[in-house]
């Protein structure tokens, strides 16, 4: 029934990944990149907060419907065929809004406050919700990367609730003791995280204790 699907052989992973209307996109498209070159199947949703904060974070237009934006992002990061998948807020029928055809991990990154509580409660009211509760009810790896300052009780329940439910929070605070020349070092900071809480062996960032400068 899941046939079209099932994850490509020829891609070791699959994970499926949604960026919201947080600040911090780049997060989000440096995560979607290092996945691709992972060798990973991605299945991406971007809410539409995101496209505003994409157009305004980055130079990226991306275009709006699923199919143009898979096929633009594909191009964009050079990803091989069949490797992005690219879900709309209301494809229901998309292998993400089930237990048995979603991938055993999912990121959101960054993940707005207004998406972060409506998994908490369970909301499910698009795609991206939906996603994040199967992930809960099936047990499976949840990953967000809240970006705000500062939160209020209301976020820091959410995160704690969450958290005791086996989500891993991880704030889009990157560290500077690895002295960051760049922009673009933050923001691996954080992607080296994730890769790692995924499971990958990353080459972003130095582990602590091996030589960092
Ligand atoms: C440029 C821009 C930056 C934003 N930054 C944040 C942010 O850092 N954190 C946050 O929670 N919401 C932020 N928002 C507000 C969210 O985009 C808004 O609450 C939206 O409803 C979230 O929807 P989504 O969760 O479906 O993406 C920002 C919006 C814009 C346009």
């Amino acid at each position: 029934m899941f046939s079209e699907h099932q994850p490509v052989a020829a891609f070791e992973r699959r994970v499926t990944l949604a960026i919201t209307g947080a600040s911090g996109v780049q997060y989000g498209l440096r995560l979607l990149q290092c996945l691709l070159e992972l060798n990973t199947q991605v299945l991406l949703m971007v809410s539409k907060a995101a496209q505003v904060v994409i157009a305004t974070e980055t130079d990226l237009r991306l275009p709006g419907s699923p199919d143009a934006m898979e096929a633009f992002l594909s191009e964009h990061f050079n990803a091989r065929d069949g490797q992005l998948k690219v879900y709309g807020r209301e494809q229901w029928m998309a292998p993400v809004a089930s237990g048995s055809g979603a991938p055993s991990a999912m990121v959101v990154c960054p993940c707005s406050t207004g998406t972060l509580s409506a998994i908490a409660s369970g909301a499910s009211n698009n795609l991206i919700e939906r996603a994040a509760d199967v992930a809960l009810k099936e047990r499976r790896q949840l990953l967000l990367v809240p970006r705000e300052a500062p939160y209020s009780e209301i976020h820091l329940e959410h995160m704690l609730k969450l958290t005791r439910m086996g989500v891993v929070v991880v704030p889009a605070s990157p560290g500077f003791y690895q002295r960051p020349q760049s922009v673009e070092d933050m923001v691996d900071f954080i992607v080296a995280r994730l890769l790692s809480q995924l499971g990958f062996e990353q080459s972003l960032l130095p582990r602590w204790g091996e030589a960092m400068l």
